[in-house]
C-alpha cells in the first residue's frame, strides 16, 4: 500500500515510520510511505505557503496555490483511491474506517496547519476529511502518522501472526481482554487458570467473556452502536 503525505512540517514525520512494524513492512515492500514538502511548491522567494483570512480574524490559512500545485503533481504521475485531509471537522476515525481504508492500493494525506486550508482545495481535490478525534492538534502531521500506523497494521501480511489485528480491541466492538505474560505470579498476583488449561476453545470463550465485560464496563456505547 502507498501513501503519499503532503506537509508543510515534513520533519514532523520523519521517526514515526521508522521503527517496529511500520519500518519491517517498509522493508517488506508491504508499505511505501513518500512525504512531500508543501514548501517546496511555496510562491515567490520566500516560498510562502500560508496568508491572512479574507474577512479578518486570527490565524493565518495554508494558501490555494502551493497546494493544488503540489495536489496535481502528484496527480498526474499516479492515480489515488483517496484524497484525505486530516481535520477536526472531518469525520472521526474509528476501526470500521480503518478496515475500509486498508483496502485501497493508494491514498493521499494532506497535512493542514493554522487555521487550516484555503476551501477552494478541499472542493478541488480532497475525497475525504479525517479527524482522529474530538480535540484540535497544531497541524495533521500526528493525525497523518496515526492513520498510517491503524491501517498499515491491517494490511495482510504486516503482522507476523495475521489473526492478531482481528483480535484487537474495536474489532467486533469489542475491547481486547486482559493479556498476561511470564512469570505466573508477580508480587502476589497470579494469571487465571484457564490460561494454563492448554484448553483453545475454553481460553477462547473465557477471552470473549472478559472482552464483554471490559467494554460493558468501560465502553457500553460500543455495544449499543453494534447494535444498531
Ligand atoms: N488537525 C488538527 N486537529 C486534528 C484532528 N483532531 N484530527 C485530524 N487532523 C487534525
Amino acid at each position: 500500500m502507498r501513501f503519499d503525505i503532503v506537509s508543510a512540517v515534513p520533519n514532523l514525520l520523519n521517526s514515526p515510520f521508522e521503527h517496529s512494524i511500520l519500518s519491517r513492512a517498509r522493508k517488506r515492500g508491504l508499505l511505501e510511505i513518500n512525504i512531500h514538502d508543501l514548501r517546496k511548491y511555496g510562491i515567490g522567494k520566500h516560498k510562502q505557503i500560508d496568508d491572512y483570512q479574507y474577512g479578518g480574524g486570527a490565524g493565518m490559512v495554508m494558501m490555494a496555490e502551493p497546494l493544488d500545485n503540489c495536489i496535481s503533481e502528484l496527480k498526474s504521475h499516479h492515480s489515488y483511491d483517496e484524497i484525505i485531509y486530516l481535520t477536526p471537522d472531518g469525520s472521526v476515525l474509528n476501526q470500521k474506517k480503518c478496515n475500509q481504508l486498508s483496502l485501497n492500493q493508494s491514498l493521499m494525506l494532506i497535512c493542514g496547519h493554522y487555521k487550516g486550508i484555503d476551501e477552494r482545495i478541499r472542493e478541488m481535490h480532497v475525497t475525504m476529511e479525517i479527524s482522529i478525534g474530538d480535540y484540535v492538534l497544531s497541524g495533521g502531521e500526528l493525525g497523518a502518522a496515526i492513520l498510517v500506523d491503524s491501517i498499515t497494521r491491517l494490511i495482510p501480511g504486516v503482522l507476523n501472526n495475521e489473526s492478531s489485528a482481528l483480535l484487537d480491541s474495536f474489532q467486533d466492538n469489542l475491547l481486547a481482554p486482559p493479556t498476561y505474560t511470564r512469570p505466573a505470579e508477580y508480587k502476589g498476583r497470579v494469571v487465571p487458570d484457564i490460561l494454563f488449561s492448554g484448553h483453545d476453545l475454553k481460553i477462547d470463550e473465557w477471552r470473549h467473556e472478559q472482552s464483554v465485560k471490559r467494554t460493558q464496563e468501560r465502553r457500553p456505547d460500543l455495544i449499543s452502536s453494534s447494535e444498531e
